[in-house]
């Protein structure tokens, strides 16, 4: 697909922010949409344009994109917004709060169902290629939807939730030229896990078959952009993980 608009939520750190990067630099007309303050220092240093919004707010994001879409369409709207809480379902002080799981499933899921109710509406009024192609919204999910470990419950039923998403939101918006794609990633080397304990990120790099290391973000982006520009990639999630299924 040609240069065009894009709107990169989650991008103000991690694989959002080597997303905007790469599309920034082929060209692409990059927003980044964050619940961080700093976004839009961010993007300045980038060159693109810093939106600070929350994607759970159904009214501040209405609002955030109507803004954006009036002065340009979106062509490809990218979600790596996500949160990743430990908790023990049963825990050494009792069972997990549902206020817990509760912010996961709003941040994760929820917020990631707003971005595409809107993001697909704005899509929908956008002139059409010669194709019929009006563009591609790609969730970021996680292995831990398919094997999630201990203490990830909410994480890996926000996540699995996006998964199953998929294919249902690809039907209904075909009639539109829209795509919807979905990313799996594993371990990836970014502020989320680098925030772990330096043993405990030696031990779950030792664990990736190959390449025996976290995915770099850039690998991310890299996929990004190849599901961007194959327009027969629809419906479907991709893991991206070297192998690892954990157990
Ligand atoms: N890092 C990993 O190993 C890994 C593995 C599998 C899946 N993932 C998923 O990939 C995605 C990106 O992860 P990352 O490691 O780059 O994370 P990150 O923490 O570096 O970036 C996430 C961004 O989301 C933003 N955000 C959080 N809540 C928000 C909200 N309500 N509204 C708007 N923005 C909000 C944060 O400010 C942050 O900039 C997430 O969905 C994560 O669950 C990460």
């Amino acid at each position: 697909m040609a240069t065009e608009s894009v709107w990169v939520f989650g991008g103000a750190s991690g694989m959002g922010y080597a997303t905007a990067e790469r599309l920034h630099k082929r060209g692409d007309r990059v927003t980044l949409l964050d619940v961080a303050p700093t976004t839009e220092t961010i993007a300045k240093k980038l060159g693109a344009v810093g939106v600070v919004c929350d994607i759970t707010s159904e009214a501040a994001l209405t609002d955030c994109l109507e803004k954006l879409a009036k002065k340009q369409k979106p062509r490809a709207i990218i979600n790596c917004v996500g949160i990743a809480p430990a908790a023990r379902i049963v825990g050494k002080t009792g069972p997990c709060t549902l206020e817990i799981f509760n912010q996961v499933i709003q941040v994760n899921l929820c917020g990631a169902f707003n971005i595409l109710r809107l993001g697909a509406y704005h899509m929908s009024q956008s002139e059409p290629d010669a194709e019929g192609r009006r563009g591609v919204i790609i969730q970021t999910a996680s292995i831990a939807a398919f094997d999630g470990q201990i203490g990830q419950a909410a994480y890996s039923a926000s996540k699995g939730g996006l998964v199953a998403m998929t294919l249902p939101a690809a039907r209904e918006l075909a009639r539109f030229g829209i795509r919807v794609m979905t990313i799996a990633p594993g371990l990836m080397d970014t502020p989320l896990l680098r925030g772990l304990p330096e043993e405990v990120q030696k031990s779950l790099e030792a664990g990736t078959p190959f390449p025996k290391r976290f995915g770099h973000p850039s690998e991310f982006a890299a996929l990004v952009e190849h599901i961007m520009d194959n327009p027969f990639l629809n419906g479907e999630v991709i893991r991206l993980d070297g192998a690892l299924r954990m157990n």
